[in-house]
């Protein structure tokens, strides 16, 4: 027998059981789900990452609907305890859902929400940082100074890439990798190489537009051009971010013969998903050439690193952290109280899962919708026509 699991309880008296696997940020998801009759249980436990014996516990014998988070293993154990207490409804909070088994969801009807549209910016924002921080080495700095190392102004001290004029590289030009694409060329001036299966005509327009602003004000102007495979994306560019989402054609995109093929002073950011890249080849090429930085904010096997990456000077390495703003995580976590209660309340699916932003305003009542269903197609669920 499991053991049991802490929790804290919202509106004892409701009808509908609603789970929550963490505390999420703010208060507008609670007050959403416990004014629409949920009776709303958040799991206390100090533990980071809950096991799915935890997560059987939790559910018990009736359960309507669990909001989870990217950590927790969603596959067809815990679907098929999720029916069984007569649950129809789960939602991440997170736009991935990697760690979501759909087809094992598809099978025991449960529609399955996520989070997009209130990432794109902040994380494109921290892919930035972590650029910028590589480029101008500014953790091994920070270290240097309050480590009082620091005795005098020296020509050769920490210097790093200036990043106007040179190429910045993305691959997958989705959302966020788009966003990420315009603040690296707008504001620092990067000529843009981009890899991705569909044509971004907004993203390329955006550019093109921009390089004109620049030459009619006696600038040079910036440049795009849209490779035709990922390799020349890594050939090419100075600063490589990686945006595609985790699958078999990307798993390990980022391994030893790649990295060769790479320039010797590239900087490599990942803020997609760890297993994109080949942690081990990435720790042996950082060793061979101490010019060639990465900023990362996801690893291979969270939350452990391999071994040496985290003794590497040209590394820089942050906890998952890319979409940790006040407002867009609460922003998910409204976004995934939503996608659970619209599914318990019978409502149809927001026709635009990119257009969230009725959802979000605290001065009106939500749409009556579910915001993001990524199996809606298959579970045959209608479409909203607000
Ligand atoms: C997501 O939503 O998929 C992000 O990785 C969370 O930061």
């Amino acid at each position: 027998m499991a053991k049991p699991v802490s929790i804290e309880v919202w509106n004892p008296n409701g009808k509908y059981r609603v789970v929550s696997t963490k505390s999420m940020p703010g208060t507008r998801w609670i007050n959403l789900l416990i004014e629409q009759d949920c009776r709303l249980e958040i799991c206390t436990e100090k533990k980071t990452i809950l096991s799915v014996e935890d997560i059987i516990a939790l559910i018990g014998d009736k359960c309507d609907g669990v909001i989870g988070q990217l950590t927790e293993d969603w596959g067809e154990t815990l679907f098929a305890a999720l029916s069984k207490a007569g649950g129809k409804a789960f939602s991440n909070m997170a736009v991935g859902y990697n760690n979501v088994d759909v087809n094992a969801a598809n099978k025991y009807g449960v529609a399955v929400g996520n989070t997009p549209g209130v990432l794109t910016e902040t994380t494109a924002e921290l892919a930035a940082s972590l650029s910028l921080a590589a480029a101008r080495r500014i953790v091994e700095a920070d270290e240097f100074m309050r480590a009082g190392l620091y005795d005098g102004w020296l020509p050769h001290l920490f210097v790093g890439n200036l990043l106007k004029g040179q190429t910045v590289g993305v691959i997958g030009a989705g959302r966020i990798g788009s966003a990420y694409a315009r603040m690296m060329v707008e504001g620092f001036k990067m000529n843009l190489i981009y890899f991705d299966l569909y044509q971004s005509t907004r993203l390329e327009k955006f550019v093109t537009a921009y390089g004109q602003f620049l030459k009619a004000n006696g600038e040079q102007p910036v440049t795009w051009k849209r490779a035709s495979s990922m390799s020349e994306v890594l050939q090419e560019a100075d600063v490589i971010s990686l945006h595609p989402v985790l699958d078999k054609t990307t798993y390990h995109l980022i391994n030893k013969e790649s990295l060769a093929t790479m320039k010797k002073e590239a900087i490599l950011i990942n803020c997609s998903r760890g297993p994109v890249v080949d942690e081990v080849a990435l720790v042996e090429h950082l060793k061979q050439n101490p010019m060639f930085r990465v900023g990362l904010d996801v690893f291979e096997d969270e939350p452990y690193m391999k071994p040496g990456l985290g003794e590497m000077k040209n590394a820089i390495v942050v906890p998952h952290i890319a979409s940790a703003s006040k407002w867009t995580r609460e922003g998910m976590a409204t976004l995934a109280a939503l996608n659970v209660l619209g599914k318990i309340k019978g409502y149809p699916v927001w026709h635009d899962p990119n257009r969230v932003e009725p959802f979000l305003n605290e001065n009106a009542p939500p749409p009556a919708a579910s915001p993001s269903i990524v199996n809606a197609k298959a579970l045959g669920l209608p479409v909203s026509k607000l």
